[in-house]
């Protein structure tokens, strides 16, 4: 069945204290929005519609930046969780697939978990609601069951006594075919202890109207929301702790898991070795058998097969690694490709820059790729040799097999094969280094006894 998906991202976010709109927060290095999305994919989207309250524009940034087919729909006021689906009426306006919905501050829902919810659904409710068990139902809705019907949903605020003694309780996560929900979205009222249009009153209407409903349920844990800064830390916790479990068992070595810290799209291949104490911020490959050694910040890069990082190393938005690729101690990569073999093995800055493979930058070689105003690129061929200490001035390139002489400020480009030396002259004079330090003793001297 089409799916579309509907992510309700409306909400104040009061409790967050933030000039940032909650949905934005990251977990996991990436906006919590990101994880929604991320789980919404298990339905293969025809088509996403982002609900948008305050900050809609930041979030229109950010949604767009993750994928700029979603489209978006304003709900001005927060009538009410109802309300915000029927928002995106318009922009689902002759889609006849089915429609799930998640909420934009809920990460942990997993894509397995749709899919049964999906399997639900094709077995014949025309609408399936997501519960859990509640170890502490509280405020949430509660799901009124009857055999395998849902025959309603019913907020804390609106329940009696018995009703509230029931402790399956409301995801918030609904799949429905669209065709059954979005009318009965238009005969919502809100009669209700919260004056709101509630999105659970649609399966008593549908019963009502001779459809069926049903539920799914799932581990507490994935219905996680998130309200205030202490529930994202927690989060954040839960989340690292999964993604290192998921590394160990996948065949990732973690001498110490509890000090690496992954990103929802962070990718290590088998047999990978990651050293105590790495981040890995937003979108990193490293493929099998690497070595990250420790102390490593990582960002926007790919690492392949057999490469050795680290330790204290830090590799910045597009640095490409080939096989084999050693980059050392107190290296910083960006925006550059090294190609298999070539190594860095001491505190260097690379930027905007081609390595050939085999080639060996010397300690302290830095491209200087800004000028102030622009930044310029850095070429090195296959098989040269950058001495230590070379400052290689971009725009320039060195050929396969050149050589630079050590301490040289290379401006200009090195043929294949050259020598480049671009330093002052050494020179020496005998006896000079004894009689400086005489004249310099005796200068001392002088001014101390002047002080007494
Ligand atoms: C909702 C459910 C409740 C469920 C709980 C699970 C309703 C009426 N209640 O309650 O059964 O147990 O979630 O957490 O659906 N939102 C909008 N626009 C609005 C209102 C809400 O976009 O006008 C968004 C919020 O940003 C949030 C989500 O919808 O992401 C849920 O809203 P919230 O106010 O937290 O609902 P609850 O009262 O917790
Ligand atoms: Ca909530």
């Amino acid at each position: 069945m089409p799916t579309a998906l509907i992510i309700l991202a409306a909400g104040q976010g009061t409790r967050m204290n933030s000039d940032l709109p909650k949905v934005l927060h990251p977990l996991g290095g990436v906006p919590l929005l990101a994880h929604s999305l991320a789980a919404g994919a298990a339905v293969s989207p025809e088509k996403t519609v982002v609900v948008t309250g305050r900050g809609a524009k930041e979030v229109i940034e950010a949604a767009q930046a993750q994928n700029p087919n979603i489209e978006f729909a304003h709900q001005q006021e927060q009538l009410g969780t109802g309300h915000a689906v029927a928002q995106a009426a318009n922009a689902l306006a002759g889609f006849a697939g089915d429609i799930l919905v998640l909420y934009g501050d809920t990460p942990f829902i997993r894509p397995e978990t749709i899919t049964r919810m999906q399997a639900a659904r094709a077995g014949g409710h025309d609408i399936v609601v997501l519960g859990f068990n509640a170890r502490e139902p509280g405020r949430y809705g509660r799901l009124v069951m009857s055999g395998d019907q849902l025959v309603r949903i019913v907020e804390a605020k609106d329940a009696s006594d018995e009703e509230r003694a029931i402790n399956l309780c409301n995801s918030g996560v609904i799949i429905a075919g669209a065709t059954a929900l979005m009318p009965l979205l238009e005969k919502l009222d809100n009669n209700n202890a919260s004056g709101e249009y509630y999105l659970t009153d649609v399966v008593a209407l549908a019963r009502e109207h001779g459809l069926s409903a049903g539920a799914v349920t799932c581990d507490e844990a994935e219905t996680l929301g998130i309200n205030t800064r202490t529930e994202l830390a927690r989060a954040e916790t839960l989340f690292q702790q999964s993604k290192r479990l998921a590394a160990l068992e996948k065949g990732v070595t973690l001498i110490a898991p509890e000090t690496v810290f992954f990103a929802l799209d962070t990718h290590v291949g088998r047999d990978t070795v990651i050293e105590p104490n790495v981040f890995f911020g937003p979108g990193v490959t490293v493929e099998s058998g690497a070595t990250i050694r420790a102390f490593c910040h990582l960002e926007g890069c790919h690492i392949s097969r057999g490469a050795t990082v680290g330790p204290f190393a830090r590799l910045r938005p597009g640095a490409e690694l080939a096989e084999k690729v050693k980059v050392g101690n107190f290296v910083e990569v960006k925006n550059a490709q090294i190609a298999e073999g070539a190594k860095v093995s001491h505190l260097s800055y690379i930027g905007d820059a081609t390595i050939g493979e085999a080639a060996n930058i010397g300690a302290g070689t830095i491209t200087c790729n800004y000028d102030g105003v622009m930044k310029h690129r850095t070429t090195i061929g296959a098989r040269a040799f950058i001495g230590s200490n070379t400052m290689l001035v971009a725009p320039v390139s060195v050929g396969d097999e050149a050589l630079t002489a050590s301490g040289s400020v290379i401006t200009k480009n090195v043929p294949d094969g050259a020598l480049a030396v671009a330093r002052a002259r050494q020179e020496i004079k005998p006896g000079l280094a004894r009689k400086l330090f005489e004249k310099l003793k005796s200068a001392k001297a002088r001014r101390d006894k002047e002080v007494k």
